[in-house]
């Protein structure tokens, strides 16, 4: 039997949700407790940046009631790329085949996780994206429209990556994809990091899915997209796009 084959006969194994948090203290029990109803198999990893807000305080709370629930206390704000690296790695070190991103503030809907999760049977990394057919965004000022589908389109051109949504961050990686793209060289601090894994994974050869998702805007606390993550994000995908072409432009003179 093939290996697609075989993969679609195997359950998934074990899951872990992880979600980071800055300063999302009225956010964090809400968005827990949906994930536990929604897939009650799944555990949850909280990755806290020291939230000044006290969100890590009541991630403890959490997990001191239920033991599928755990928290990695990290020291500081440091992106949400070096938090979910740090995330990734405590997720594999402990056991988990699946890991899966998602934000705490509700955007991403816990009750679509079984649909990632079911089309990761036959896929190595899943997408929940906004801009293939079905996908939506609710609530969000066209501003922020203009920007994911602009950034999105820009990754895709430029990095060839044939994908509608590729800065979005609800995501189901299976553990051997996230192994297979080489996390240790990863850079990207803010959503870069989106971009930056969803390249590399397509890049390595593995089979992305994109399924789509309905994006609901926050309700409650602040978005932490500002000038520098847009700056960071520009620059690199640029400088990604320029060195793979001046690579295959190399690598064609050599051998022709
Ligand atoms: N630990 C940690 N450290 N968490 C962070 C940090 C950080 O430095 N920065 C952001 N987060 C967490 C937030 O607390 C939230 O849970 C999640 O990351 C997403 O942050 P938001 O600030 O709510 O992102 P957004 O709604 O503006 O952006 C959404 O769209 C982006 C572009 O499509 C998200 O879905 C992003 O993942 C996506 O890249
Ligand atoms: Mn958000």
């Amino acid at each position: 039997m093939n290996d697609a084959r075989q993969r679609r006969k195997d359950p998934l194994g074990r899951i872990l949700v992880i979600i980071p948090t800055y300063n999302e203290v009225d956010n964090i029990r809400p968005i827990v407790t949906r994930v536990r109803t929604a897939v009650p198999e799944a555990h949850v990893l909280v990755a806290d940046d020291n939230s000044p807000d006290g969100t890590g305080k009541v991630a403890d709370e959490m997990a001191a009631e239920d033991e599928q629930v755990e928290v990695l206390h990290r020291e500081g704000k440091e992106g949400l790329g070096a938090a979910y690296l740090a995330g990734f790695r405590w997720g594999i070190d402990n056991g988990y085949d699946v890991l899966v991103e998602m934000d705490a503030d509700g955007s991403h809907q816990p009750e679509e996780l079984p649909r990632l999760l079911t089309a990761l049977k036959g896929a190595d990394l899943v997408l929940g994206s906004r801009w293939v057919p079905g996908g939506r965004v609710v609530n969000w000022p066209g501003h922020r429209k203009f920007l994911s589908r602009g950034g999105s389109t820009y990754s895709r051109l430029l990095l060839g990556v044939p994908l509608r949504d590729v800065t979005g961050g609800y995501r189901a990686f299976r553990k051997e994809t996230l192994l297979g793209l080489g996390m240790d060289d990863v850079a990207s601090q803010g959503y870069c990091f989106q971009v930056d894994l969803a390249h590399r994974a397509v890049q390595a050869g593995y089979q992305v899915v994109e399924v789509p998702i309905t994006f609901v805007e926050r309700e409650r606390g602040d978005s932490k997209m500002n000038r520098d993550i847009v700056a960071e994000a520009l620059w690199r995908v640029t400088a990604w796009g320029v060195r793979s072409r001046v690579n295959q432009a190399l690598g064609r003179r050599h051998t022709g």
